[in-house]
């Protein structure tokens, strides 16, 4: 007898069964190896948003959403936010380990000098309107670096895989600040090669030729911070987007500009961006009670923003370190009555304590605190998702090209259930 695990299905038709193989990681569920399960059953399994599916083998990042873990190459978030910097955990996601010191110095020297974008990408943005979205700005601008970057586009050589992941890193928040620049209609600010990756997004952001612009450590540092928490999260669906846009072999930037695509909608990146605007819609302490219950109305489409999550059923530990940021930044910048954090304060303690919230698990998530500080610092709405991409885009470059080195790695190509019109003829217009 194997001591394989398997499990065993049978069709209680025709009685026939199949033993199919149990596939087991260092941590984590189990899986269910299904690939011939079509050519041995003629079935296809049936997951629509992927609840119970697994799309590939990963050793980047781990979440145990009953316990609220989360770990980037095995390290524990809240270590890395409190003891690491994003250059360092840039350096994990893609490597696999914490470099030593020289490993990390050259990789920050290697970043930031390529943190300059092509002159006459000017001219690709100059055909936005002004009011432009950032994150419409974003997909744009990062598709349309295929264009520029014709020597680092064979995505069978490790060193062209390098180079562009080098660069997508370097180059976003130059990107971002553009964005928020030309919406501002103020001019286009140069990376500073002196300044270290939060630090130059700041001057990028705020910095104008007409003063001097003084970078406060505080908030290079909550900066920092929010980069490292937002940098990967396993499989999610903008990951999923840009692991099936590569699985085609289409070049890393176009790969990137779909995962933009994707985060941008409200139910993922866009919810941080959507939970300022709700807790603004909400406007009061006293409004709350009505809104959570229009949140537990089936026939209310409206959903607290920051709320609930496909993986975590207990807190996001990522909202635990980034309400622990919000209080520090809004300390540093003398802030002792926002109303948005009071609302938010108030939101998190009577959800908590609803039994709707506490029988579905759901609890706030990393976007339900993040609006609060980027407003603090000054940061428009329009703008925090765009601030989610530029942290998440060494995440999605980590699992590109984990996917791109993985031996077994095909093109994604889903199947469905089929209920549509069964073959018919076809009829002529004037017959019908
Ligand atoms: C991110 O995947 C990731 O890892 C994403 C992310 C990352 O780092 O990449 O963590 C970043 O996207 C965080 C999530 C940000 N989105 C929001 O805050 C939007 C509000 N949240 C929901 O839309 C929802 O919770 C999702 C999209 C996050 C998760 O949806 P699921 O897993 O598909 O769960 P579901 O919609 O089936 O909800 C389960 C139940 C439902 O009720 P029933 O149909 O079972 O009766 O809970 C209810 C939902 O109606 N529910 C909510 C709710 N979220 C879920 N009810 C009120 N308010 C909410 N926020």
């Amino acid at each position: 007898m194997s001591n394989e695990r398997t499990f065993t299905l049978t069709d209680n038709q025709s009685g026939d069964s199949w033993d199919l193989p149990v596939m087991h990681g260092s941590m984590g569920p189990d899986v269910i190896d299904v690939r011939k399960l079509y050519a041995q059953t003629g079935c296809f399994t049936y997951d629509p948003g992927f609840t119970s599916t697994g799309s590939c083998e990963s050793k980047i990042t781990y979440i145990d959403g009953d316990n609220g873990v989360l770990l980037y190459r095995g390290y524990p978030i809240e270590q890395l936010a409190e003891h690491s910097d994003f250059m360092e955990v840039c350096y994990l996601l893609l490597y696999g380990n914490l470099p030593t010191a020289g490993e990390k110095s050259k990789f920050e020297h290697d970043i930031t000098y390529h943190t300059m974008i092509h002159e006459q990408m000017q001219t690709f943005l100059r055909g936005f309107r002004r009011d432009a979205h950032p994150m419409a700005v974003m997909c744009g601008m990062v598709g349309a670096l295929s264009a520029f970057y014709h020597d680092s586009l064979d995505i069978s050589d490790p060193k062209h895989r390098m180079i562009s992941s080098y660069r997508m890193i370097a180059k976003m928040p130059t990107i971002a600040a553009l964005a928020y620049k030309y919406n501002l209609g103020q001019p286009y600010v140069y990376p500073k090669n002196k300044l270290r990756y939060a630090e130059n997004f700041l001057h990028m952001m705020f910095s104008n030729p007409c003063e001097e612009y003084e970078i406060d450590p505080v908030l290079a540092r909550a900066m920092d911070v929010i980069l490292i928490l937002h940098a990967d999260h396993e499989q999610n669906a903008s990951t999923s987007t840009v692991r099936l846009a590569g699985s085609s072999g289409a070049n890393p930037f176009a790969c990137i500009s779909a995962g933009i695509a994707s985060l941008w909608g409200p139910a993922h990146g866009g919810a941080n961006e959507a939970v300022l605007n709700m807790l603004e819609e909400i406007g009061d302490a006293s409004q709350i009670e009505k809104y959570v219950e229009k949140a537990k109305d089936k026939d209310d489409p409206f959903r607290l923003m920051g709320f609930g999550h496909r993986v975590y059923k207990n807190f996001d530990p990522r909202s635990r370190v980034m309400r622990t940021q919000c209080h520090k930044v809004l300390d540093a910048l003398g802030v002792h009555d926002e109303p948005l954090l009071e609302i938010a304060l108030q939101l998190e303690k009577i959800a908590l304590e609803d039994d709707y919230f506490i029988e579905k698990k759901l609890y706030p998530n990393v976007d339900f605190y993040s609006g609060i500080i980027f407003k603090a610092m000054g940061i428009p709405t329009t703008m925090f998702t765009a601030l989610f991409a530029v942290a998440r885009t060494v995440g999605w470059i980590a699992q590109w090209n984990e996917m791109i080195e993985d031996p077994s790695q095909k093109i994604g190509r889903p199947r469905q259930l089929f209920t549509g019109a069964e073959q018919r003829e076809y009829v002529h217009v004037d017959k019908r």
